[in-house]
């Protein structure tokens, strides 16, 4: 089947059995077309609590299909490759986090919605790239644990001065891959280039950047600006999105290297497999850890809204 006919095929199914299809921002482009909802993963849990049909097929990580289950339970929910994962998601457990609390007794443990449910029923409130600074500034307690991510957990640290932030470390491998001297070649080579960077990069990475922000916010920016060139410091596919948007600026990666195998994991037969039924995994979570996994993505919803 011609990737057209299959894509055809695909929005034919979706309606005829009743499945949503939510896709993350670094899926290929022929899936984010066949998709009801792009985004990042703060939109993509906001839009998840909002969903109508029976059936969710989560092209993305399984964090992200296991933050649409908690908050839709109700819901038949799919990921769209069962080996798609994040690294992150299992840097910790509940037991070191435990551990944790009680060396730090008081402090509050926000963690980057990268993580496993059984992780999030264990801490205090949830974050995403995009508003963690936001969700963090607003939570009471002064002293808060930041799990895994401590490119993350530095940015938020610089950018809400009065919380003590204390660091894990843990962290996306690919992000954390650029160095400064790949931002430096990149700038060198487009001297005119505006760089827009993933806060996931190291903080000598982000030091040199126009901009620092989730995935969604990167496009968002490329988009509104007035420059005509930028180097993207976050997932290379985000390069390739925006060129084909904005085919009047131009678009360069910080380094080929920045790839995530886990998202490439997801095609469009895979998606389409799991349109017929017969692909993918469906997720299924404890309802203890559902209910408490739950107050933590709750509490960031509220405090980021
Ligand atoms: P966003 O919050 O920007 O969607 O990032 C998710 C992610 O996995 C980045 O590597
Ligand atoms: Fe996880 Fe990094 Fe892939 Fe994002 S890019 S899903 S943080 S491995």
């Amino acid at each position: 089947m011609k990737l057209y006919e299959m894509q055809q095929e695909i929005l034919r199914l979706k309606k005829e059995n009743d499945i949503c299809i939510l896709a993350h921002s670094y899926e290929a482009r022929e899936v984010c077309e066949i998709a009801d909802f792009t985004g990042d993963s703060y939109a993509l849990s906001v839009k998840a609590k909002s969903v109508k049909n029976k059936t969710v097929l989560m092209c993305g990580v399984r964090f992200m299909a296991e933050t649409v289950k908690i908050l839709s339970p109700e819901k038949r929910v799919i990921l769209s490759h069962p080996q798609a994962g994040c690294p992150m998601a299992e840097q910790f457990t509940p037991a070191e986090i435990t551990a944790l609390k009680e060396k730090h007794h008081g402090a509050a443990v926000a963690a980057y919605v990268n993580t496993s449910a059984e992780l999030k029923a264990v801490c205090d409130v949830c974050v995403t790239s995009s508003c963690a600074v936001k969700v963090v500034c607003a939570v009471p307690q002064k002293d808060i644990i930041f799990v895994p991510d401590i490119n993350l957990g530095s940015f938020v640290a610089a950018n809400c001065p009065d919380k003590n932030i204390i660091l894990m470390p843990g962290g996306c491998p690919e992000h954390a891959k650029i160095t400064k001297e790949d931002a430096l070649s990149a700038k060198a080579a487009h001297p005119g280039a505006l760089f827009l960077v993933h806060p996931e990069c190291k903080p000598e990475v982000t030091a040199l950047a126009d901009y620092v922000g989730s995935t969604a916010g990167i496009m968002e920016y490329a988009k509104q600006s007035g420059a005509g060139e930028f180097i993207i410091g976050t997932e290379n596919s985000i390069v390739s999105h925006l060129q084909y948007d904005c085919p009047g600026k131009r678009f360069y990666p910080v380094s080929k290297e920045l790839i995530c195998e886990n998202m490439r994991l997801t095609t469009l037969p895979e998606v389409y497999l799991c349109c017929l039924g017969k692909g993918g995994e469906e997720i299924e979570i404890e309802p203890e850890i559902m209910k408490n996994a739950r107050r933590c993505i709750d509490k960031m919803i509220e405090y980021g809204g």
